[in-house]
């Protein structure tokens, strides 16, 4: 798989069929982020409270392999919002995680369209949703490019729609790794784009963001399963984990992240929502 290209151009390469070996190993340990998320907040009340009528419209920006609503169906979502229909645009670049996250979907959501596109991109007619949630989803937009796709996510909301980002803070181990894998194998990658720099957009959007930070450590036992995770993390797995153990600022990151049971990072993530003024 090419280590080469921008930070979203590997994450572009990654999240394919090839890239299925390390998307699995990732979730290993990143299925608790969707656990947290979900536990987060009442997530029923914000579809039910957002509905015309009896259908509530999702913009799912970055879909991804569909672990969000997958953890919220897991989670009871169909009881939780009665007789509410819930009709989902996925939208993401990748025609295989268009493709993963239509195949999990089940009631209450319905899919309604699909968008093969970078946020930024999404074509000036889609819009009019009653939701639209990016949910870690938006680290390979680049920090310069982060403003533009947040403002088309905002303005695709209808006035007094329900928008919801989570996304990890610069403490946070997905931003701290990535900050220690340029630093030590790739100088030119360029960054991780952090929560500040979301709620930022989100305010230059003409929104008032609000924020709940959640916090929790992930980890596993078997070592080969910690390196493609590692790995996934950064879009390159080209660097076996005893390089990472050993060289630069990624050796000194991991050799304190090491317990009992094997690796533990710690995830520190927001949950920014919002409300489209009217
Ligand atoms: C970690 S996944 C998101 C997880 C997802 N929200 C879920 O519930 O499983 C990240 C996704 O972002 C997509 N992506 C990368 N750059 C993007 C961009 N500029 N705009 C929208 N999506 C992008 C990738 O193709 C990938 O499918």
């Amino acid at each position: 798989m090419p280590q080469q290209g921008t930070t979203e151009e590997r994450s572009l390469a990654h999240w394919a069929e090839e890239g299925r070996a390390g998307m699995e190993a990732f979730y290993a340990l990143a299925t608790e982020d969707y656990r947290q998320m979900v536990a987060a907040r009442d997530w029923a009340a914000d579809l039910r409270g957002h509905a015309r009528d009896t259908t509530t419209t999702v913009l799912d920006v970055a879909c991804g392999s569909g672990k969000f609503p997958a953890e919220l169906q897991r989670r009871g979502l169909a009881t939780a919002v009665g007789d509410l229909r819930v009709e989902i645009d996925l939208l993401d670049p990748s025609s295989f995680s268009l493709a993963e996250a239509r195949s999990v979907l089940a009631a209450p959501f319905a899919v309604r369209a699909e968008h093969e596109v970078r946020i930024q991109d999404l074509p000036a007619e889609v819009g009019d949703f009653d939701v639209a949630w990016a949910t870690h989803a938006l680290y390979a937009v680049p920090p310069t490019e982060i403003g533009a796709g947040i403002a088309r996510m905002v303005a695709a909301q209808r006035p007094g729609g329900f928008g919801a980002i989570v996304h990890a803070a610069p403490a946070s181990h997905y931003l701290r790794f990535a900050d220690a894998y340029r630093g030590t194998f790739a100088p030119d990658a360029v960054p991780f784009t952090s929560s500040e720099q979301v709620r930022e957009a989100l305010v230059a959007a003409g929104v008032e963001p609000a924020v709940a930070t959640i916090r929790y450590d992930v980890g596993h036992p078997d070592r080969r399963v910690v390196e493609g995770f590692l790995q996934r993390c950064v879009f390159d797995d080209s660097i076996p984990l005893e390089r990472m153990e050993t060289e630069g600022a990624v050796g000194e990151y991991l050799a304190g992240r090491q317990g009992d049971d094997g690796y533990r990072f710690t995830q520190v993530v927001d949950v920014i929502t919002w409300e489209r003024p009217t």
